[in-house]
């Protein structure tokens, strides 16, 4: 805590003075201030001008006002933006493996997920974005499991979303888990997903429950299942160049900041999830203009049924050992 107090007076005075700060970090995403990933992003700038006491000023812009999707990734690269937490199926150009996380299902629980990320599995996914050397793998920060919405037929059985058009993520695990019920996948960036739903470019979607409601999705969807379906999940992405130009002290400040901005990131995840559950159940009760549909055993093992056709699609692409070797994580 002292240290903390040192480093923020120190921060403050070096503002005040006028002194320019050795290194500027721009930290773009495309989500609200208030989701986990936001929280966590502004938690980052705090702790890292703490700790390098104000020589990195880092500036968040998130709500894809610096970059959108597909572009953040090429702005980092060039090195215009220096650090990035894009959801994991956005790395599918980069890494096709990544779409690992995309496989519905494919998790238990948090506790097995986190297994993954943090085990064997995840290293081998981080290296596959260490070996194109232009960015640096950090750490997994967490959104949650996903659900359907709808402004369609309310989504029980898989075969209540045949004909129907679904916004995507850039992912062709996502593509085909939509194909494979029937829809039809379209992927547009997170920052038109509300007017799409709101004119009717696609009639459903798939979000984990903190996106779907800081973006307001359940104004513009009459019907929200708890299908926990699959998994939506970011992995941190510093620039290479940026990384290498920063003096080794200055990278272990970095590294000790994202070390706790991670733990706080998951822990924020876990409790907006059930905070953000409550809001959409009073906001359903109160305006009657959202249902929330929650699945039987047996409805969900259709659904498992029906998905378990996507991961032969992928074992050439993923790796059939990575996919079982996540599977079989404790
Ligand atoms: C999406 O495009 O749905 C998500 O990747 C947005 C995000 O960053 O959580």
């Amino acid at each position: 805590m002292k240290k903390l107090v040192i480093g923020t007076i120190a921060a403050a005075m070096m503002a005040t003075a006028g002194l320019a700060a050795d290194y500027v970090m721009k930290v773009s995403h495309v989500v609200s201030d208030s989701t986990p990933k936001g929280k966590a992003a502004i938690f980052l700038e705090k702790r890292i001008e703490e700790l390098t006491a104000g020589k990195i000023d880092v500036q968040v812009f998130p709500n894809s006002q610096l970059y959108g999707d597909g572009e953040e990734m090429k702005a980092l690269v060039m090195d215009n933006v220096q650090l990035i937490m894009p959801s994991l199926s956005k790395f599918t150009s980069i890494a096709p493996e990544m779409q690992l996380f995309d496989l519905p299902f494919l998790f238990r629980d948090k506790a097995h997920l986190y297994n993954v990320m943090d085990g064997e599995v995840g290293n081998i996914l981080k290296s596959k974005i260490d070996a194109k050397k232009q960015m640096i793998a950090l750490d997994y920060w967490d959104a949650g499991f996903k659900h359907f919405s709808t402004n369609a037929k309310p989504i029980v059985l898989p075969e209540d979303a045949a004909g129907h058009k679904y916004r995507i993520q850039s992912s062709k695990v996502l593509e085909a888990q939509f194909k494979a019920i029937g829809g039809n996948p379209q992927v547009l960036p997170f920052s038109e997903v509300y007017s799409a739903l709101q004119q009717g470019v696609v009639d459903g979607t798939e979000n984990p429950l903190s996106n779907f409601y800081t973006k307001k999705f359940n104004e513009v969807q009459t019907s929200l299942t708890l299908s926990s379906h699959g998994y939506l999940g970011y992995l941190v992405v510093m620039s290479d160049r940026f990384w290498k130009k920063l003096p080794a002290d200055l990278q272990a400040k970095v590294s000790q900041a994202m070390k706790e901005a991670t733990a706080f990131e998951r822990e924020e995840s876990a409790v907006e999830d059930a905070k953000i559950m409550e809001s959409l159940r009073a906001y359903a009760k109160d305006t009657n203009k959202l249902e929330i549909i929650e699945l039987t055993a047996d409805q969900k093992a259709q659904w498992k049924k029906v998905m378990a056709t996507v991961y032969p699609k992928f074992y050439d692409v993923i790796g059939e050992d990575l996919i079982q070797k996540a599977i079989d994580a404790k």
